[in-house]
């Protein structure tokens, strides 16, 4: 087991290159599974955790995997497996994204249901529904989903989603590649992922149209084609980077990142007097000497980001006056509070809402992470806490930030990776 032990009190300055985006990568993975011939590169992948475990998933498939210097070279000409195992689910949910490629080539996929999440209830009722739309049968048994094509081929239809789902969006979009005539799916989320499978998936010769839009046309074609692609910076990083120098009262800049993807929260920051300023492909923060409240709300993109919650409220632990951050995407994700709450914080949760009371002086100690961006808000809490706090179980931590101590390092930060072992 491993934690970050974090000096805390010092400020953050300089410049920082963000990573390939986690959330892009794994769908763009995903999507190697429909093609049956040659080779595919993708580019700018972070070394993750969860990019480990969905190569894991395609070898288990009978995929050709391999990665050096944060490029993928995958092949998954010889896939001789449809399932994936309880095992591998459960570590990453991620790999729901494998059940429409799948479906679509092959006509059936078994996928083990994905199991509870540390922040609530994560249902793939809209996965499944896309599926069954589109000409499967659906069928859950002893724990996995059992999806089988009728007939030879899935159909084009209209799939209107009640809820704006980033996952159910990707599988519907995979699973519609090949199916006979125009598949539309409206209500469909619009997150810069999924506008990047999109286009990985017309580079290897799919037809999707409106990209970016909440309405997407996909026409079926009959095969698709190994292709080179570069994915996109990690947003949810960048933004996290940029908080560290407004927690410490530091000016940082973050380069690779599209400033345009971060317009909601980058206005945030400005709410708090932040001054911020943009380049082409670089964002500089500059923080202000008193730090104001500033209220935000969790929606789909491109509002603020539920990835950026946690993240927020550590950030409003050190505002002047009482800040309110709801969640509208996930209403439990709040168990970053209570150890908030240990480092000084005084925050009050009711519902999917938290009140922050600020500014108030953090003080080191050790805190647990529970999951990914948790994890992250309480590396952003320690940075700013008088003495040493330590971050324990950040295998979280790993799962999506790729050297994130490195990082804050190279800003001025006091940061050691240190292996312990937990009480039994
Ligand atoms: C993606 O998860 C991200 N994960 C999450 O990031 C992110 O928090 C989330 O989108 C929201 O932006 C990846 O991209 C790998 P959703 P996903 O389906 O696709 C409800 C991180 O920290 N819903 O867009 O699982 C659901 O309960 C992770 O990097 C259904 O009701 O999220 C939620 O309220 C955490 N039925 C809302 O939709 C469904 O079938 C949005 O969830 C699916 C979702």
């Amino acid at each position: 087991m491993e934690k970050l032990v974090i000096q805390g009190g010092r400020q953050l300055n300089g410049t920082v290159k963000t990573s390939g985006s986690k959330n892009s990568a794994l769908p763009l993975m995903a999507a190697t599974l429909l093609c049956n011939s040659g080779e595919i590169k993708l580019h700018r992948i972070p070394d993750l955790k969860d990019i480990q475990t969905f190569s894991k998933l395609l070898v288990y498939l009978g995929a050709e995997v391999s990665y050096q210097a944060n490029t993928l070279n995958i092949s998954t000409s010889n896939i001789r497996c449809v399932q994936a195992p309880y095992e591998l689910v459960k570590q990453m949910r991620a790999s729901i994204y494998v059940l429409g490629p799948l479906l679509a080539r092959f006509g059936h996929a078994s996928v083990s249901l994905p199991g509870g999440c540390a922040f609530g209830p994560r249902p793939i009722d809209l996965h499944l529904m896309a599926m069954e739309k589109l000409g499967a049968s659906v069928t859950i048994e002893k724990g996995f989903i059992e999806a089988k094509v009728k007939g030879n081929r899935l159909r084009g239809v209209q799939i209107d989603f009640p809820v704006t789902s980033v996952g159910a969006t990707g599988n519907a979009l995979m699973a519609a590649v090949f199916a006979e005539g125009i598949t539309t799916i409206n209500n469909a989320a619009v997150e810069p992922e999924i506008v990047t499978l999109c286009c990985f998936l017309n580079a290897m010769g799919a037809n999707i149209r409106k990209i970016g839009t909440p309405s997407l046309e996909i026409e079926g074609v009959d095969n698709l084609n190994a292709s080179e692609f570069t994915n996109i910076f990690d947003r949810i990083e960048a933004l996290t980077l940029l908080t560290a120098g407004a927690i410490t009262g530091g000016s940082i800049t973050v380069t690779g990142a599209d400033p345009a993807q971060l317009a909601a929260v980058l206005g945030k920051f400005e709410q708090t007097g932040c001054r911020i300023i943009t380049d082409t492909g670089s964002i500089t923060l500059e923080s202000p000497d008193m730090l104001l409240r500033t209220d935000v709300i969790a929606n789909p993109y491109p509002l603020f980001p539920t990835d950026m919650q946690a993240q927020w409220i550590a950030l409003m632990t050190q505002a002047e006056g009482v800040s309110h951050v709801i969640d509208k995407i996930y209403h439990e994700r709040f168990n970053h509070i209570p150890e908030l709450n240990r480092l000084g914080a005084h925050i009050e949760i009711r519902d999917n809402e938290a009140t922050i009371h600020g500014p108030r002086k953090l003080t080191g100690t050790k805190v647990m992470s529970t999951d990914l961006r948790a994890s992250a808000c309480l590396v952003l809490a320690g940075l700013v806490a008088q003495g040493v706090t330590e971050v324990l179980r950040i295998y979280h931590l790993d799962r999506g930030y790729e050297r994130i101590e490195k990082k804050l390092n190279s800003l001025g930060a006091a940061i050691e990776r240190v292996s312990y072992q937990e009480f039994v």
